[in-house]
């Protein structure tokens, strides 16, 4: 599978832009802030839907224009697919797949699988939880629609069921018929989560422990570990709200539960964050995502596109070279590498042999040069 065409009109910092890319390496050079990330951050939409960024989709309209639209062709097994993505400010996002427009965006995800690594990927080792949660939750939601259909009908009702815990104890009483037909959808969903989410780990790590020793070299002694912690796995979470029900109207939200969970990354028995050195910790994000990638692929038995931004900023010398031969080696499919130092970058490519689409980005626009 891989991307063809793609069309961007009044996205970010992009009036008009039409490129048909390799389904090999393409490249975009060009200075900070010229629109190479945007047009990674376009592909990303046309793949999972929405912004890789924080930014909104409003946010993400050209400053002063009233919408954007992104187009893809993707060419799979000789088909070929055009995915729209637009939005209008103020209005619902539409996105669809030659001309039918999806009901429901969770429809989407997952068709097309993607993998980007990118510089604030450090976030999921400094911030709290919460991030961990979303990596592994937009891995598995890609992996697995069931997955997803539970994680959004959880986050609804969760929400529902927060909104009813303030109302109890505003007005100091409980309907506990009605607590219970939520509990009764929140249960369900819950474990669900929570099994996959333990299953997917032990078929996981594994992998990402060999992608992590091939980046940090045979002689590397730490030993890296991701473990999964979960209020569920003292109580069912039936059991669980239960026994907290009298805090939870006193905290006004549900205290417990698979929204509270955490995947811990370990260098040796320490925390990553606190004991890992930053070349440490890079190799363990391109391990996770590498991971990723692979298992992702095996789900999907299609090759996800792999977007790489700035990576090479993020890589010592000996690193890029070895994720340069796995690049060569034709272990990915498509990919997608931005560079503010196009010299480097040539360079490097040169050295291990990868033959690339060259594009030049200026000021929100983009150009194929070689
Ligand atoms: N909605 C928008 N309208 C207009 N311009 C925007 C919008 N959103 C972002 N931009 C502009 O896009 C530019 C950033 O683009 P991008 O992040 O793609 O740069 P980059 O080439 O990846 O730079 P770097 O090398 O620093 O990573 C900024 O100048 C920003 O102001
Ligand atoms: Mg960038």
């Amino acid at each position: 599978m891989h991307l063809e065409k793609l069309t961007l009109y009044n996205f970010k910092n992009y009036e008009d832009a039409s490129l048909e890319l390799s389904p090999e390496v393409n490249c975009f050079f060009g200075l900070n802030g010229s629109g190479k990330t945007n047009l990674l951050d376009a592909v990303y939409y046309l793949s999972l839907t929405k912004s890789a960024s924080p930014a909104s989709d409003t946010q993400n309209i050209r400053q002063d224009e009233s919408q954007f639209f992104v187009k893809g062709a993707f060419i799979e097994k000789k088909n070929r697919t055009e995915i729209i993505c637009s939005f209008v400010r103020g209005s619902k996002k539409v996105m669809s797949e030659d001309g039918n427009e999806y009901k429901k965006m969770a429809e989407h995800i997952g068709k097309y699988p993607l993998v980007l690594i990118a510089p604030n990927d450090i976030e999921l080792i400094w911030d709290g939880s919460e991030q961990r949660r979303k990596f592994f939750d937009g891995l598995l939601s890609q992996m697995n629609h069931q997955y997803l259909e539970n994680l959004i009908t959880y986050t609804q009702i969760l929400r529902q069921r927060n909104g009813l815990l303030r109302l109890f104890s505003e007005r100091g009483m409980v309907d506990q018929d009605l607590l219970d037909s939520y509990d009764d959808r929140l249960v369900p969903a819950a474990k669900y989560i929570h099994e996959t989410r333990k299953s997917f780990l032990k078929e996981y790590h594994p992998l990402f422990e060999k992608w992590y020793r091939q980046l940090a070299g045979k002689d590397a002694r730490e030993k890296v570990s991701i473990t999964y912690r979960s209020d569920l796995e003292e109580l069912s979470f039936a059991e669980l709200l239960k026994k907290n029900l009298q805090r939870d109207i006193v905290l006004q939200r549900t205290s417990s539960g698979i929204h509270r969970d955490d995947f811990m990354f370990s260098l040796n028995t320490g925390e990553l964050k606190k004991f890992g050195s930053q070349g440490q910790q890079k190799s363990f994000l391109i391990g996770l995502k590498l991971a990723e990638f692979q298992v992702l692929a095996q789900a999907k038995k299609k090759k996800p596109l792999l977007l790489l931004d700035d990576i090479f900023d993020k890589l010592d010398d000996v690193r890029i070279v070895k994720l340069m031969a796995l690049v060569s080696d034709g272990n990915f499919g498509q990919i997608f590498i931005t560079d503010a130092r196009s010299a480097r970058s040539r360079e490097i490519l040169t050295e291990a042999g990868v033959k690339a689409k060259i594009f030049e980005v200026q000021n929100g626009s983009v150009k194929h040069i070689r």
